[in-house]
């Protein structure tokens, strides 16, 4: 009595009609150089698994090759399945690749288990921690802003009303302050080594996620051919490996426990202190785990809000109103003397219900991160058997009529109460739900926060003359990017 559900081809399952893979897509796409572009029509899995559900009903089922995944749609049935029954619906597939490359450490694709809760607790509140203390994220965000502004400036006035692609800029402030956190390094964005280092990272993703290396899945063997994609991802690998090593290595050499000056300084002393008491091998602490952590924390936390940022922008384009409500709102309480802060927070609700209004109809992670059923279970009725994978589709959350009223529409004043305040809203829910919400959360909101206003206090954006996105339900990745798009700048 598994849940209904379009019925499965042969060896492919459902997975032919609506997950292709982006390389093979390629090769049906008439002119595949617009597809390397970003520029040839994107394929939306988010919008046809929410389609889906008007056929099957909330819950439904698909099959991956022989896999058995169920799709979830609609907050309650999420809720249920994700808080309400955690312990059995927080574990993660073993999808091969990513167990090569991750062996199956560090946060994300941790297996759910006492090793994942420790390791998550001590990361979780080590993040929460870089806001306001000693190890401050402000500084970090306004120097990297400067950066940008100085920069984005001087290519925009090259680009003579052509517009600028914002991606680099935003992807490097966002990168800093990961790299800040964790490694304890500012890098300028000229910096060759850690240039290149983003680049092998962006390029083993693109490898793993969006080539024939997904194969690997199928076939895992195929991992250790020495050529084509195959060895250039072991050598993307290689290089990233000794890369993360090194600085793990250096931050070994150089601790003093008394004065940690980052996340892996912090992680190090609490490895010495479980070894003192004996649970550090139990519990996972070693430099071995450390590494896939720091690996987990630039991957989770870096293409997430870069796009968040980025389809910010986009709608600030879109709705010239909004952004002009927004920098009224900014001008009047930070002023133009002085960057915003974090102090900030909670006397912009206009800025913050902006915020939420395109996170609420972006959700760069539509699909959350698949999860795993540790047993067999019941939900709905249905039967859901133990290893089943586990769709959150959190797109259908916040596109749903019953709770949002016209939720195709882009309305900030949704998350404002008649006085202007702030409305929390239980199904607003970018980061997920249960015990494998984003471990990130607190730091991400207080990047795009902080990201956020600067941008609107420093610039006016608008898209250039006749320029429109080719759609408004983005690019399917890693994470939902927007359509690829410039935007001419005028400074404040
Ligand atoms: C997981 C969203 C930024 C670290 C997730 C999940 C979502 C999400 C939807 C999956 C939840 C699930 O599996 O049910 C976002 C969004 C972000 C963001 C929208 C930015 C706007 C960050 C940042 C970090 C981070 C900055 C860390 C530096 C993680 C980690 C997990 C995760 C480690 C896995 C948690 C686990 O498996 O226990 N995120 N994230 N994220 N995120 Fe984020």
């Amino acid at each position: 009595n598994i849940p209904p559900g379009p019925k499965p081809l042969p060896i492919v399952g459902n997975f032919g009609s609506l997950f292709v893979p982006p390389f093979i897509l390629k090769l049906f796409v008439r002119k595949a150089e617009d597809y390397k572009k970003k520029s040839a029509s994107p394929i939306s899995p988010q919008v046809g698994l929410t389609e889906l559900s008007k056929v099957y009903g909330n819950i439904y089922s698909l099959f991956v090759g022989s896999q058995l995944a169920v799709v979830l749609n609609g907050y309650e049935l999420i809720k249920e399945a994700l808080s309400n029954n955690a312990e059995v619906f927080s574990d993660r597939p073993d999808i091969p690749l990513i167990s090569i490359l991750t062996k199956r450490k560090g946060i994300v694709f941790a297996p759910y288990g006492p090793v994942w809760r420790k390791q998550r607790k001590f990361c979780h509140t080590t993040l929460r921690n870089f806001g306001l203390g000693k190890l401050s994220l402000e500084p970090c965000i306004h120097e990297g802003f400067a950066m940008v502004k100085a920069e984005l400036l001087k290519q925009n006035q090259e680009a003579g009303g052509e517009g600028v692609d914002l991606t680099p800029f935003i992807s490097n402030a966002v990168s800093n302050v990961i790299s800040s956190i964790s490694l304890g390094q500012r890098f300028h964005h000229q910096d060759e080594e850690f240039c290149k280092q983003l680049n092998l990272m962006a390029h083993g993703l693109e490898i793993s996620m969006n080539s024939s290396a997904v194969l690997i899945n199928i076939f895992p063997w195929l991992y250790y051919l020495p050529f084509g994609v195959f060895g250039q991802l072991r050598r993307v690998e290689r290089d990233i490996t000794a890369f993360l090593k090194k600085i793990i290595a250096r931050h070994m050499a150089t601790l003093d426990p008394d004065n940690p000056r980052d996340f892996i300084d912090m992680y190090l002393v609490e490895m010495l202190t479980q070894q003192k008491t004996g649970g550090s091998e139990k519990d996972g602490f070693s430099e071995d785990y450390l590494f896939y952590i720091i690996g987990d924390l630039f991957i989770a936390g870096t293409d997430t809000t870069t796009n968040s940022i980025l389809w910010m922008i986009l709608y600030m384009c879109l709705h010239p109103d909004v952004q002009e409500n927004v920098q009224r709102e900014i001008d009047a309480v930070v002023g133009r003397g002085r960057l915003p802060s974090l102090t900030d927070k909670g006397t912009l609700p206009y800025t913050e219900a902006t915020i939420m209004e395109v996170q609420r109809l972006a959700v760069v992670v539509p699909l959350a991160i698949p999860h795993m059923t540790s047993k067999t279970t019941a939900l709905q009725g249905y039967t859901i058997p133990k290893g089943t994978v586990i769709i959150p589709n959190l797109w259908s959350v916040h596109r749903d009529p019953t709770v949002w009223e016209n939720p195709d529409d882009f309305n900030p004043s949704r998350f404002l109460d008649e006085e202007g305040q702030l409305l929390r809203k239980e199904y607003f829910i970018p980061f997920g739900i249960g015990r494998r919400v984003c471990m990130g959360e607190q730091l991400a909101k207080m990047e795009l926060f902080l990201l956020f206003t600067s941008l609107m206090q420093a610039f006016t954006f608008r898209l250039p003359e006749g320029h429109q996105p080719l759609s408004m339900h983005g690019r399917f990745g890693l994470t939902l990017a927007p359509c690829h798009f410039s935007v001419c700048v005028t400074p404040r």
